[in-house]
């Protein structure tokens, strides 16, 4: 290669790198593996050592990946919140760690470490955890500060997030800890919390996260503490940057430390004396990390005595003394014997491939995704071609690369469709999203009838109805908008192939009670494209009726937390289409409940007259306990002052909070006691709307 066509190369893969950087760390939707990625960014760094004066300080193999929006050109499909957060400086940079998929790098880099420091040394080795990286600062052993890495130089700060996390300490326990220091880990989605999430939002028809880190990623940047509370997040720290430690000889003496302090250290690390040892480890946590409860993607070796890593020292972007052995995630072969092109309820087309059942760890796999037209561009894929999927935590298996090389002849090229499979109409696609779209939403079968589960589901109207009885009442013509809903009546629902008395009656009354649902629920089931439950409920505070919500404009929908352009702008979209304000109006007639006051109902006068401030989790969800107040004659507020009467703690209070409380002589109470002084009929899980634990199958997947 000449050096113009490796200038040519280093640019291509450069804006290549860019590109993906921004989509795995700021849009948390990576569409390229973390292996390719990696691969790309070799081929950049081999080509780089190869024409050195070609290296530029801005080419990502110089910088560290930023999770800060305003790094890359274009903003995050999210919606802008990022600028929401302040941006804080590091004491000391934030750096990445120098990764290889290879054994032989691993030995490399210890033979490397052998000659240099020309003495005998132990390494550390732990595993890398696959989630976002945050710093930690204390002070006087309190939780002072949280940053996300940012560029490495200048984080996000999301202190008030961090508090949420129930296993970072927002006091340290112990003794011996430097009056002011950093701790650094990761935050991460146990797999549990990750698939929960992933559910919530399939029934919700709002993107998937692709795996647990960009769910931890995403969680973590979220404008509303109260919700990353709910996410179930967790925190693993393993590393104090040398300046702050005076207490400890070795990395692994400092980490040791730590957790007699109360902080979240993992104890599977082991020290090890040569390669050998190295190589066990690694041998034994590629098996052994597939029991963990959270993801991890590899192992960190590091020399041990900070002196000796002093020693070493450092690159612009990575440490001399550390590196990361990365495992490659599990992967299967099949053939692909189809591929479906899914419509889901708001449009969104999903390419599917059928393939031929293959074991994954621990399920069989049959259908794998292909995310959209873009990656199955990139694929170069076939009908016939034999291709690798990975599950990687992922709910849905999703098709990783094709092995061109037994690709069988004549293997049909797949043609993304032009036009709805369901009802034909020409697919349309906008510049920011990646997924085709059919744009009938009023016509489209397959849409409305995607509406109408959703309408009826749990966590909207919660009416006990399964996807047969919808698809019986569409089929019959009964059904076509979420108001026809309430003019049906016993007769015609006799007429159903199966319906009886009972069920007949069943559904009305469930129906009828439905009516009782809350605004917030009752937007939420409306199906505003983005508009899941939690954006759902911010908006319907914020704006407290749907014609007030009706008539703002996209700046004032920009006003509600976690509300970025682009949903602001589906929000916006929704109330100018004819058809949906007709539905509307037919629901306000029906008598479902478009005002957050209406709900509001007066339980007794025993908190008449007093300020609460709420604190921590509960039993039932802060909402409720917010409502439970108001229900009974007291005030919500947020912040402790010489005003409020009571601080009503729950577990992991903030710290703060209690402080203030104590300083002001305000009475903390805790939940029990709250609830003592309540009418013993205000139970906590009164709710007018749950009436049976009951699941609605979702229309998608
Ligand atoms: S040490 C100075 N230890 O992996 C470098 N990093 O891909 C300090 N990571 O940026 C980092 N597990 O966010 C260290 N046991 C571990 C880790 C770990 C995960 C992350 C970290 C780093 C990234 C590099």
């Amino acid at each position: 290669m000449d050096r113009k066509e490796a200038e040519k190369k280093i640019q291509e893969l450069r804006a290549v790198l860019w590109e993906n950087s921004r989509r795995y760390y700021v849009d948390n939707a990576p569409v390229i593996s973390d292996y390719e990625y990696d691969h790309l960014m070799y081929e950049l760094r081999d080509l780089e050592r190869e024409w050195p004066d070609l290296v530029t300080p801005d080419s990502p193999t110089q910088r560290v990946g930023s999770d800060l929006a305003s790094d890359y050109e274009r903003p995050s499909v999210e919606g802008g919140t990022e600028s929401r957060f302040t941006k804080v400086p590091h004491r000391y940079p934030m750096l990445s760690l120098s990764n290889t998929y290879s054994l032989s790098e691993v030995e490399e880099f210890a033979s490397r470490a052998e000659k240099s420091l020309e003495r005998s040394f132990t390494y550390c080795c732990e595993l890398k955890f696959d989630g976002t990286g945050i710093s930690l600062t204390y002070v006087d052993g309190v939780l002072a500060r949280a940053l996300t890495r940012g560029d490495g130089t200048v984080g996000d700060d999301v202190t008030v997030n961090v508090r949420r996390i129930a296993n970072i300490p927002q006091k340290l326990s112990g003794k011996g800890w430097p009056r002011e220091f950093e701790i650094r880990g990761e935050i991460l989605m146990p797999f549990k919390a990750f698939e929960q999430l992933n559910a919530e939002r399939l029934e919700d028809d709002e993107p998937l996260f692709a795996n647990p880190r960009n769910a931890a990623s995403g969680s973590l940047k979220l404008l509303d503490p109260e919700e990353v509370g709910r996410r179930g997040l967790w925190c693993t720290l393993y590393h104090i940057p040398s300046q702050f430690i005076d207490f400890a000889a070795t990395h692994s003496e400092a980490l040791d430390k730590a957790a007699s302090w109360g902080l979240p250290v993992s104890p599977d690390r082991r020290i090890c004396a040569d390669i050998d040892e190295i190589e066990d480890y690694l041998t034994y946590w590629d098996t052994a990390r597939k029991d963990l409860p959270y993801a991890t993607d590899g192992v960190v070796i590091k020399i041990d005595s900070l002196a000796f890593q002093e020693e070493l020292g450092y690159t612009a972007k990575f440490p001399r003394w550390a590196v990361a052995y990365k495992f490659k995630a599990e992967q299967a072969l099949s053939e692909v014997l189809s591929i479906d092109y899914q419509v889901g309820r708001t449009g969104a087309v999903t390419p599917v491939a059928n393939l031929f059942p293959v074991p994954l760890a621990g399920t069989t796999v049959k259908r794998a995704t292909l995310n959209n037209e873009e990656w199955m561009r990139l694929l170069d894929i076939r009908i016939g071609d034999w291709v690798y999927v990975e599950k990687g935590g992922e709910i849905i298996p999703k098709i990783i690369s094709v092995d061109l090389s037994r690709r069988p002849e004549g293997a049909v090229e797949p043609e993304f469709p032009k036009a709805c499979p369901d009802c034909g109409t020409p697919l349309v696609k906008s510049e920011e999203e990646a997924r085709w779209f059919c744009p009938n939403s009023t016509g489209c079968p397959t849409q409305i009838k995607g509406r109408l589960v959703h309408f009826l589901s749990r966590k909207a109207m919660n009416v006990i109805a399964g996807d047969a009885t919808i698809d019986q009442l569409f089929n019959l013509g009964l059904v076509r908008t979420p108001a026809d809903f309430y003019s049906l009546t016993k007769t015609q629902l006799l007429m159903l192939e199966g319906w009886k008395e009972r069920s007949a009656e069943r559904f009305l009354q469930s129906l009828d009670a439905s009516r009782k649902v809350s605004f917030d629920h009752v937007l939420f089931a409306l199906g505003i494209r983005y508009v899941g439950e939690q954006t759902a409920k911010e908006v319907a505070r914020h704006f407290g009726d749907i014609d007030t919500l009706a008539a703002a404009d996209v700046n004032e929908l920009l006003e509600v937390p976690d509300v970025g352009d682009v949903i602001a702008r589906s929000i916006y979209d929704f109330f100018r289409y004819g058809g949906n304000l007709s539905v509307i109006a037919s629901l306000k007639a029906a008598g479902l409940r478009f005002s957050m006051d209406e709900g509001a109902v007066k339980q007794s006068d025993s908190l008449s007259g007093k300020t609460i401030v709420i604190s921590g989790t509960f039993s039932v969800s802060r909402d409720e306990m917010k409502a439970l107040v108001e229900a009974n004659g007291g005030r919500n507020s947020s912040s402790v002052s010489g005003k409020t009467d009571y601080l009503l703690a729950g577990n992991n209070p903030g710290p703060e909070k209690i402080r203030k409380a104590a300083d002001l002589g305000v009475k903390v109470i805790g939940e029990e006691e709250f609830f003592s002084m309540l009418p013993a009929r205000n139970v906590p899980a009164e709710d007018a709307f749950v009436l049976k634990d009951d699941e609605n199958e979702s229309t998608l997947f």
